[in-house]
């Protein structure tokens, strides 16, 4: 039987079926970012997101599975970029084609199954392979002759740590068995275990590993619960094969993706050019799935790694004479390869090309500069010299050449960079920025946190895409002091190398929630903050065991919290767009707060804001909100963003890229971009509603709107609907009356106390005796004189003398005393007619009166006296006391 042609996204689909109905289930590859172990920078193995089901901490609802999982081979342990390019079988980024069983099957059934694909299904002649076995592994020896009938010497045993796989340190790991292809005797090399196995003409195409045993830091530390299996088969090797070639280069995808790139630059693929080529098609496959993945170029961790590998393809891009930025013209090629399989490649493709663009677009600014540098400082070198490590260093620093686009630019020379040379001027470049931050006045504790920046780098953050994740301790500060490990009880500040934990910046308050691991730690976040712009710090309480540097944590944001805050976030984009709109282009952001359960935003604007134009604002943040449109998120550097009309705090100092937001749409533009490094919802229908609470000047010229969103803005207007209906119960009207009613309840008061003034006052006049309320009566007889005499309550003092005169006119003859008591001091006034002055004197009358109230003094004339006294409640006692001076 021989093999026949299939393409790689055949042989992937023919793998996947295979295991499927052999009853394996068909799990998507999971994202390269490593959901399940800090330490690993990116998937590097189809085991990788099954790593917990092999040692029984995760169970699925499966016990045999298959997946053709995406890898990176870059940065961290396994790193294969020095060789990509120039190797026939190096790759950034590969997929391993896997089946695996939990315990369900072991060593029999994966060599039965492996045998069974390689020469059944896909008809390779058995007499092309050979296979390996760990030495001391005689049961897979003997399975290998019963199973596959392969005579003694073409199943050979390997002693070293080739046929015994490990993970990593720690971890699940086994003896394995190696299938390997011979490409035929016209390739240089010899079987494996020979002394030229290192020759290409035995390629391994399947491994399976027997997993057994559990490690921890290189120690065998016990079984795995039940013997598993796991294997990988590189997709792009098995291909070759298939293809009946003997370079993965070779093979359908690439060569579709290399003609591409040749199309495009317009020049040969082979020859002086293969290298370049290769390199754009390698990268061009690493950077799409890791961008599609969620990674964007940046100066640390996993985005670093990325910016490396976009940035090698550039320079190669260069080296081919394109003109204009290459790469993101090469995307449609790579979605027309693998976008079948890999559907997020075809969802993210706008931002894999914005991304690439902005990467190559900015690195072209410093490309040829950096380029001649290079050439000057390597003219009088020559092949076997070592580059001065402080060139590779201003490279780095002033021309964005990461160290090993440097190296790649000179291996063609075969010229080397001292390394040394390269660090030294890095530390001493570190030394003065921490300097300069000192000069500048920061406090004496920053330098924990330089110490802990330059020994682990900053702090990876994972949250614009995840609420949970996994992190590795770098440090411990408690009491200001770092510490190798807290305890229960302990108040301590911990910092991980990567983390779903937004620190406090840009006015977004930082997350809290929950530090844990298996062993017992519950520490419980209540603060997370930022130091130097780059190490978050989260500030904790350790309720329960406890944690030292270099644990594994599993870190939990409190995701209901930090959903709020998106709303509130991505609802002050839209607030402070439609305040421009409505109010003005002088309108520019002041501050802000974002908190879980509210906004404010402060801004310029020289005059407060009519409730109708903050009802119109209010109303198209709503709109925008309705129309539901994604937001979306892009790098790109201060100009670009600029120039694309993004709003940018002035003054504020940036870096050489920012993140755009941009939500909205405004007829064919977008509505609101913004220059934010904060977290924002995935589509503006998760603001639910947006209400303004508050506005208000906080200082000249700068008003605050206060506002509240979804279920905050909903109990806020439920709890007005609910003050609108106790008060339409109260008034036994409805809500939609009460406005009436309330305006003709005020006018009713206005009405009622305009009588009760005038009610009083007539009371007062026509009144005796008893004070304020007694009905008028007619004057007493003493002696027989008419006396009218009153104590009137709250009478203003002011009208006594008038309502004395009333009094007099109305008997005609006779005296009139009128005592008005204020806040409890009285005031007196006495008339008498003038037909009696010869008789009675007011002046007289007055002070028997004024003696009683406690008073001094008083006066006036015969006929009208004034006076008063501070014991109002003898106002009563003061009449009788005139009313017995009248009396015989
Ligand atoms: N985990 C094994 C490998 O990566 C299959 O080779």
């Amino acid at each position: 039987m021989t093999a026949h042609y299939m393409s790689t996204n055949d042989i992937r689909r023919s793998f996947l079926d295979y295991f499927e109905s052999e009853g394996h289930a068909r799990v998507p590859s999971a994202p390269l970012v490593p959901q399940n172990d800090p330490t690993l920078m990116f998937v590097n193995a189809g085991m990788v997101p099954f790593k917990n089901v092999f040692t029984g901490l995760e169970t699925r609802p499966y016990v045999t599975a298959t997946s053709s999982q995406k890898c990176v081979r870059a940065g961290g342990k396994h790193n294969d970029l020095d060789n990509v390019g120039y190797t026939a079988r190096h790759h950034t980024f590969f997929e391993m084609l896997g089946n695996f069983s939990f315990g369900q099957y072991f060593k029999d059934q994966a060599i039965t199954h492996a045998w069974t694909l390689l020469t059944k299904v896909w008809g390779l002649p058995a007499d092309r392979l050979t296979v390996t076995v760990y030495h001391t592994d005689d049961e897979a020896f003997e399975l290998w002759q019963r199973i596959a009938g392969l005579p003694d010497d073409r199943i050979i045993r390997i002693a070293t740590a080739d046929n015994f796989w490990t993970m990593g340190d720690s971890g699940p790991c086994g003896p394995c068995s190696e299938i390997f292809y011979d490409h035929g005797d016209h390739i240089p090399g010899g079987p494996p275990g020979s002394p030229d196995e290192d020759g290409d003409r035995f390629v391994e195409i399947w491994n399976l590993v027997f997993m057994q045993y559990e490690q921890l830091d290189n120690q065998i530390v016990g079984d795995l619960p039940k013997p598993s299996i796991d294997t990988g088969m590189g997709l792009e090797r098995v291909a070759a094969v298939l293809q009946g070639v003997h370079d993965n280069y070779d093979t359908d995808t690439f060569k579709a993706l290399i003609a591409a790139s040749g199309a495009l630059t317009g020049t040969a693929t082979t020859g002086d050019n293969q290298a370049s080529h290769r390199i754009i098609a390698d990268h061009l496959r690493t950077s799409g799935f890791l961008v599609a993945d969620g990674v964007l170029p940046a100066n640390e961790g996993r985005g670093y790694v990325l910016r490396r590998i976009m940035r090698r393809a550039m320079r190669h891009a260069h080296l081919l004479g394109a003109k204009e930025p290459l790469m993101h013209r090469l995307v449609p090629a790579l979605i027309a390869e693998m976008g079948a399989a890999y559907p997020e490649l075809l969802r993210a493709q706008a931002s894999i090309e914005s991304t690439l663009l902005q990467e190559e677009k900015q690195f072209r600014r410093t490309l040829t500069n950096g380029l001649r540098l290079l050439d000057e400082a390597t003219a009088d070198m020559s092949a076997g010299d070592t580059l001065p490590g402080e060139t590779a260093f201003k490279l780095y620093d002033t021309f964005g050449f990461p160290y090993d686009l440097t190296e790649d630019a000179l291996r063609g020379l075969d010229m080397h960079i001292d390394r040394a040379g390269f660090d030294t001027a890095m530390a001493e470049q570190k030394r003065a920025a921490r300097a300069a931050w000192k000069g500048s006045g920061a406090k004496a504790s920053d330098d924990i946190w330089f110490d802990i920046a330059e020994q682990s780098g900053g702090t990876e953050f994972l949250g614009y895409s995840a609420t949970a994740g996994e992190g590795q301790v770098v440090a411990l500060v408690k009491d200001g002091a770092r510490v190798e490990h807290a305890t229960t009880g302990d108040s301590v500040s911990i910092v991980v190398n990567q983390t779903p934990f937004y620190g406090e910046s840009g006015g977004q308050v930082g997350d809290t929630g929950m530090i844990a691991n298996d062993e017992g730690l519950r520490a419980n976040v209540t603060e997370t903050s930022k130091q130097l712009g780059r190490i978050f710090v989260h500030h904790a309480r350790v309720d329960a065991g406890g944690i030292k540097v270099g644990d594994t944590v599993k870190l939990q944001i409190d995701v209901a919290r930090r959903d709020q805050i998106r709303a509130n976030h991505s609802a002050t984009h839209l607030l402070h767009e439609a305040l421009r709109q409505r109010l003005g282009l002088h309108v520019a952001q002041k501050g802000s707060l974002v908190a879980p359960d509210r906004l404010r935003f402060d801004f310029s604007q020289p005059t407060g804001i009519d409730p109708a134009r903050i009802g119109e604002i209010e109303a198209d943040v709503n709109h925008h909100i309705r129309a539901n449109s994604p937001v979306s998120t892009r790098l790109m550097t201060p100009d670009e963003a600029i120039k694309e009309g993004a709003m940018a705090l002035f003054g504020e100092k940036y870096g050489d890229e920012v993140r755009v937001v941009s939500m909205g749409t405004d007829g064919d533009n977008t509505y609101s971009l913004e220059l934010c490094g904060g977290t924002h919802v995935t589509a503006l229908g998760d603001i639910g509603l947006f209400k303004v609470v508050g506005e208000s000047a906080v200082s000249s010229g700068v008003r605050r709107i206060e506002a509240l969103t979804g279920e905050a803005a909903r109990q806020y207007l439920a709890s007005r609907d609910e003050k609108l209906r106790e008060t339409a119960a109260t008034l036994k009207s409805t809500p939609d009356e009460v406005p009436a009613r309330v305006a003709a309840l005020v006018e009713d008061r206005r009405r009622l106390e305009r009588e009760l003034a005038e009610a009083k006052k007539a009371l007062a006049l026509g009144g005796s005796g008893g004070g304020a309320g007694a009905m008028p009566a007619g004057p007493e007889q003493i002696n027989g004189v008419n006396f009218v005499g009153q104590v009137l309550n709250d009478f203003d003092a002011k009208g006594l003398r008038g309502a004395v005169d009333e009094a007099k006119q109305r008997i005609g003859s006779g005296i009139a005393v009128m005592v008005a008591v204020n806040d409890g001091r009285a005031s007196i006034a006495v008339g008498v007619s003038a037909d009696l002055i010869a008789t009675y004197n007011a002046v007289d009358l007055l002070r028997v009166a004024v003696a009683v109230l406690g008073g001094q003094g008083g006066g006036g004339r015969p006929d009208m006296a004034q006076g008063g006294g501070p014991e109002g409640t003898k106002a009563d006692e003061a009449l009788a006391a005139i009313r017995a001076t009248l009396t015989p």
